[in-house]
């Protein structure tokens, strides 16, 4: 038997610069896995708690010292001593000694953190790829990438709501290819984006870019203008997704568009989104809602929710009871997968095998603050997720997990299918 000897946090910075988790965890004393936890700016409500330091003024009270405190003592001494095999036994120990249900006293990001280098030192110790080693007898795909390109909302300094405007590309038969055109897209972009006189030089907080627009259907008409620019066929082989992050709009019962100097109840939002998708090759939309605006969520489902795949972010915070709710409404039809908005591994894959068995697609999903660690392209890989939504190809947070898929997808060859067009075929 494997044991977990010691087990050893440190502050480390995260790719907006601010502190995060980082935990090593060492197997008899000679094998360490480690895992970096990342951190979100759209956060929703019923995620779990990053537990930061407040009050100081080191680090703008952003530091993670007393959950690095907490790793180190509480969370080591409740793992030392087993067998990092044991994942499900080990998360169930570390929910039970936080004793919150929204691991509010321990912190997400410190069980989190524990959680994923315990899967990585257990895999180091099956001698085996992480992929592997979480795919166990799952049957394992190639995830199709679903990329940003135009950012607004929280992860820009520009003025739209709507948050990420990203596409699906469906005609590639390999990952890699599906990375390359994409990237030539990207290019396309910012092309157009120049000729429109609307570039604004760098890039938004998940590596796109973040033009300001005077209205939101802008964003669509530049990206349909790349496809096109780029020789892809929109509605053929390139669509567009959305993450429409609605929550972080929604005051007062409204959906307010200050750059449209316009509001919206559900019913107009519905209506708009329904508008967009006869317009435009839409076939994903995140978010379209708020977070707990059930009764909008049940009319955009019953609008579009037979032909456009329907993904609940803060809807679902990749919460075991959350998304059970929702599979009861019969609401959306999709859900993202953020590994620290629960906080440990096992609920995590509890939540896609969930969503799998009632057929709603499954995307896992980067945070917009994130780290080198690419933890979750072999998640995706593992749990044949389907999809992946990383943010954009640029920035090496992003293309630390891009790359990893590259070097996943070369080790399995035909192993890990991509087919895109099956995968989405309901959508397309
Ligand atoms: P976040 O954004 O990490 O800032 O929450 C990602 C998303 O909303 O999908
Ligand atoms: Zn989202």
């Amino acid at each position: 038997m494997a044991k977990i000897t010691s087990v050893r946090a440190r502050e480390v910075l995260d790719s907006r610069g601010r502190p995060t988790v980082e935990v090593d965890v060492v197997v008899d004393e000679r094998i360490t896995g480690r895992a970096i936890v990342p951190s979100g700016a759209s956060t929703g409500v019923h995620e779990a708690l990053e537990l930061r330091d407040g009050e100081s003024v080191r680090y703008r009270g952003r530091g993670v010292i007393k959950a690095v405190g907490h790793v180190n003592n509480e969370l080591a001494e409740a793992v030392v001593g087993q067998d990092p095999r044991d994942q499900a036994e080990i998360d169930r120990t570390m929910i039970a000694a936080d004793g919150t249900p929204t691991k509010s006293r321990l912190g997400a990001n410190a069980i989190l953190g524990v959680s994923l280098a315990v899967a990585r030192a257990a895999a180091l110790i099956e001698g085996l790829p992480l992929y592997r080693y979480l795919g166990s007898d799952r049957s394992m795909s190639m995830p199709v990438p679903m990329v940003n390109m135009i950012s607004g909302g929280k992860h820009s300094e520009n003025n739209l709501e709507m948050q990420d405007f990203l596409a699906i590309l469906t005609g590639p038969s390999t990952y890699r290819e599906a990375l390359s055109q994409t990237v030539g897209l990207y290019e396309s972009l910012r092309d157009t984006l120049i000729e429109a006189g609307v570039f604004t030089p760098g890039v938004a907080d998940e590596g796109g870019f973040g033009p300001h627009l005077d209205r939101h259907e802008q964003a669509l008409d530049l990206l349909m203008r790349a496809f096109e620019r780029e020789g892809l066929r929109p509605g053929e082989d390139a669509f567009i997704a959305l993450d429409v992050a609605a929550t972080e709009f929604y005051e007062g019962g409204q959906y307010v568009l200050a750059t449209e100097e316009r509001s919206f109840f559900a019913e107009g939002m519905v209506q708009r989104l329904r508008e967009w998708c006869e317009q435009y090759p839409i076939i994903s939309i995140e978010d379209g809602l708020s977070e707990d605006d059930f009764d909008g969520w049940e009319a955009l489902t019953a609008a579009l929710g037979s032909h456009v795949q329907l993904i609940g972010d803060d809807l679902f915070t990749t919460n075991p009871k959350r998304l059970a709710m929702g599979i009861e409404r019969g609401i959306a039809n999709s859900v993202l997968v953020k590994v620290n908005q629960v906080g440990t591994l096992t609920e995590t894959l509890a939540v896609v095998e969930a969503a799998q068995q009632v057929g709603y697609t499954t995307v896992i999903s980067a945070r917009s603050g994130e780290t080198e660690d690419p933890f979750i392209a072999d998640l995706a890989v593992g749990t044949g997720a389907g999809q992946i939504k990383i943010g954009s190809i640029t920035r090496s947070e992003r293309t630390a997990k891009y790359n990893q898929l590259l070097r996943i997808e070369e080790e399995m060859g035909d192993e890990a299918p991509f087919d895109p067009r099956t995968l989405l075929a309901r959508f397309l």
